[in-house]
């Protein structure tokens, strides 16, 4: 199973910000037997996130205002990464930034990082800073900056955009033409919920809102996959959104992602990233399909 240059053992990783920075998901399956393990995205120093409540349950999924809350990339490879390597996982690590330097700085501080850790996702579109309001994700010339600014770290860089623009296809097409090895499609979309009662929004960010994610945006998601692969044939995607089974993660492959990562389902099923990776191997041997790969693009006929 590729992803670009990348050889992973499955097509089925976690998704970054759902299982930790480190082994947290170790406890329930091998981390070695999944593509990969995704970490959240980090930046090079510590950052306190948003305030609390920052979780809040809606039907068909979740809404999330962490705001990249970690301890930062020296404290990642000194205190997360060790044990991720000791499990014999294979690592994404994930990085962000609040302007172009801070991408090109958490890129720099990963350049030396062993073959163990196999691509960067480059966090484009996190709804939670600023309430989304300066997206790199929602623009191709200032995703396209952050790509390029971001090659420093020595290894393959997957951009992670939005769909809550419209012009996904056009930042798609940009950062490619950076240097992304490929697309990770798609993060949370922009929501709110309010509490009734006493009229205010539900999370600590308030007027900001949050990330909405889980079964509820899965159509979203394939839509968007299905139309980046239609215009961009040749890029690579990484296709995520409300993946729960292995049905989603065959939706999400048929409509052109590479390979899939799974996030919110496993806050209420941990072993959701196992069993998906072990249904779909099911799916394809029922049906006399020779590979998971084989399943990319089905649906475009
Ligand atoms: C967060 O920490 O706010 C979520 C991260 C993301 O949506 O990219």
């Amino acid at each position: 199973m590729r992803v670009g240059s990348v050889e992973l053992s499955c097509a089925v990783m976690t998704a970054s910000g759902t299982s930790g920075h480190g082994t947290e998901l170790g406890a329930y399956f091998d981390l070695s037997s999944i593509g990969a393990v995704v970490v959240k995205s980090m930046k090079v120093d510590p950052w306190a996130g948003n305030p609390a409540p920052r979780v809040h349950p809606v039907t068909g999924g979740m809404i999330n205002s962490v705001g990249l809350q970690g301890e930062g990339i020296a404290h990642w490879r000194r205190s997360e990464l060790p044990a991720l390597e000791s499990a014999g996982a294979t690592v994404v690590a994930s990085i962000w930034g609040r302007n172009v330097a801070e991408y090109a700085a958490a890129a720099r501080a990963l350049g030396d990082l062993g073959a163990d850790v196999v691509a960067v996702e480059v966090n484009l579109s996190c709804p939670n800073l600023d309430g989304g309001a300066h997206l790199f994700a929602h623009d191709p010339v200032a995703a396209a900056e952050v790509i390029a600014a971001t090659e420093s770290c020595g290894r393959p860089r997957w951009a992670k955009l939005s769909a809550n623009t419209d012009r996904v296809v056009e930042v798609a097409a940009a950062v490619a033409e950076a240097g992304a090895e490929a697309v990770t499609l798609v993060n949370t979309l922009m929501g709110m919920v309010i509490d009734v009662e006493n009229s205010t929004p539900v999370l600590g960010s308030g007027a900001a809102g949050g990330g909405l994610s889980g079964a509820a945006i899965h159509p979203v998601a394939v839509r968007t996959v299905f139309d980046v692969h239609a215009a961009l044939p040749g890029l690579p995607i990484v296709g995520v959104g409300g993946i729960g089974d292995t049905r989603g993660a065959v939706e999400m492959m048929m409509a052109g992602a590479d390979a899939v990562q799974i996030g919110t389902a496993s806050f209420a099923e941990p072993r959701s990233v196992h069993m998906v990776r072990v249904g779909l191997e099911h799916w394809c041997g029922h049906r006399g399909i020779a590979a998971v790969r084989d399943l990319k693009g089905r649906a475009h006929g």
